[in-house]
């Protein structure tokens, strides 16, 4: 394998880290790196929160779902899709004049919009990870971001058409999660297909999450009427308080969007 292709396929999320920070140069390469990734028309439709103040920080841990070593990464990266700026400079650019005298209707950003943002701002992101990566640091999404909006509507002052998309962890992996295993994924035949979609039938659901029931049944207790991957996973994550406020506070960006 060539580097690259190591670095991709060894990645792990990390999620416990040394006590050092992340030098200023590092940083910058990582900063430079997701600013390197593709973007829709070349509009870079997003904008990167760095979250230094350790205050904010700590709050974080608990408006993301209670993720203590949040408050510990050395560097926190928060990604909007951002429209703001581009709507700003249509602004300044007379657009709204221009719509005026040519007698039409001046567009604003939509759901649309914001799912093309949505994409740029993840790209990025991944870049970032596997920039970081390349340089030994390591890296943990935080989805948790997508909840409680408003709360950090306010702490980040974000205009209408900036929203969080996701928040990176980067820190130097600890002793324990370097040696950690890395996790397995579902079969290639479960996730790509030819051509057309495909629903998977029992057999196969069978045989995609045989590796996973064995991982969550033998590492958990037994709950008596959960006895399978899917029960456990629909109680644990679908349907938990997290993933209720995440639809909720989703719901609140997509109304603030389109207000
Ligand atoms: C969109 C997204 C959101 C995630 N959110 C969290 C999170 O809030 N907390 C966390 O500990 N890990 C989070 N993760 C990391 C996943 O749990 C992790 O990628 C997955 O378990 C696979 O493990 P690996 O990255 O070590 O291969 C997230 C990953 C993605 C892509």
């Amino acid at each position: 394998m060539n580097p690259v292709l190591e670095t991709i396929h060894q990645r792990k999320s990390v999620r416990a880290y040394e006590d050092k920070p992340v030098p200023e140069e590092v940083r910058d390469v990582i900063l430079k790196s997701a600013m390197r990734a593709p973007t829709a028309g070349n509009m870079m439709l997003y904008s990167i929160i760095e979250v230094s103040d350790q205050e904010a920080k700590n709050k974080l841990v608990e408006t993301c779902d209670n993720q203590p070593f949040i408050a510990e990464a050395p560097l926190v990266l928060i990604f909007l899709a951002d429209y703001q700026r581009w709507y700003d400079y249509f602004m300044v650019s007379g657009v709204e004049q221009f719509c005026e005298e040519k007698g039409i209707l001046m567009v604003k950003p939509e759901e649309g919009d914001l799912f093309l943002a949505c994409c740029d701002a993840l790209i990025a992101a991944q870049t970032a990870v596997i920039a970081a990566e390349s340089m030994g640091v390591g890296s943990c999404f935080i989805g948790d971001i997508l909840e409680n909006y408003e709360i950090h509507r306010e702490m980040f002052a974000l205009p209408q058409y900036a929203v969080p998309i996701c928040m990176v962890c980067f820190g130097y992996p600890s002793k324990e999660q370097k040696e950690r295993e890395r996790t397995e994924r579902f079969g290639e035949e479960f996730i790509v297909f030819k051509n057309r979609y495909r629903n998977l039938g029992d057999d196969e659901f069978k045989e995609m999450y045989a590796g996973m029931h064995e991982r969550i049944m033998a590492g958990s207790a037994e709950i008596s009427d959960q006895p399978n991957v899917g029960l456990r996973m629909y109680k644990r994550k679908f349907s938990a308080d997290y993933a209720v406020e995440m639809r909720r506070s989703v719901r609140a960006i997509l109304d603030g969007w389109t207000a």
